[in-house]
C-alpha cells in the first residue's frame, strides 16, 4: 500500500491529488486506445477497391498496437492504485471514424485516422507534460506511445498525399 514516504515520489501520500489527476488522463486515454481498435477493426475491413488495400493492411497493423497502448495504460492505471474503468463509463466520440456513404471511399478513412491520431497525439502530449518532474515513470511510457502515435499519424499523411497529389481531393 501507499504509505507517507516522501521519497517514494508519485506513490506517495502526499502525491494522492496529483496521482489522482493523473489516472484521470490515464483513463481517458485507454478508453481513447480501445475506441481506436474499434475504429481501426471496422475500418480494415469495410473498404472496398484496389486503393484500400494498403490502408485496410496499414490499419491491421495498427490495431495490435492500440490494443497494447491499451494494456499498457490499464497497467499503469493499477500500479497508481487506480482502477481500469469497466465498459459501462465507455462513452464514443470518434464521429469521424465511422464507415462512410460509399466503402470504395478511402480518402474518408485517411482522414479519420488522421483525426483520431491527432487526438491521441494531443492527449499524449498532455500527458507528458502533467507527468513533469512529477511522475518519471508514466512520462516515459506515454512518450513510447506517442512515439508510435505520431508514426501512425505520419504514415496515412503519406496515403492523403499520394490523393493530393493526384488531384482527387
Ligand atoms: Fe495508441
Ligand atoms: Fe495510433
Amino acid at each position: 500500500m501507499e504509505n507517507g514516504r516522501s521519497g517514494e515520489g508519485i506513490l506517495s501520500q502526499e502525491m494522492g491529488a496529483k496521482r489522482g489527476e493523473i489516472i484521470e488522463l490515464l483513463r481517458k486515454a485507454y478508453f481513447m486506445e480501445l475506441e481506436t481498435v474499434m475504429s481501426y477493426i471496422s475500418n480494415s475491413v469495410n473498404p472496398e477497391g484496389v486503393r484500400a488495400q494498403e490502408i485496410k493492411e496499414a490499419l491491421e497493423e495498427d490495431i495490435q498496437e492500440e490494443l497494447r497502448h491499451a494494456q499498457q495504460f490499464a497497467a499503469r492505471i493499477k500500479e497508481l492504485y487506480g482502477v481500469v474503468p469497466g465498459s459501462l463509463e465507455f462513452e464514443a466520440e470518434q464521429t469521424y471514424l465511422q464507415p462512410p456513404e460509399e466503402q470504395t471511399d478511402v480518402v474518408h478513412v485517411i482522414r479519420g485516422v488522421i483525426e483520431a491520431e491527432t487526438g491521441a497525439i494531443e492527449h499524449y502530449t498532455r500527458i507528458v507534460e502533467e507527468t513533469d518532474g512529477v511522475d518519471h515513470v508514466t512520462q516515459d511510457m506515454v512518450i513510447d506511445i506517442l512515439r508510435d502515435e505520431q508514426g501512425h499519424r505520419r504514415l496515412f499523411e503519406g496515403f492523403l498525399r499520394e490523393y493530393q497529389v493526384e488531384g482527387r481531393v
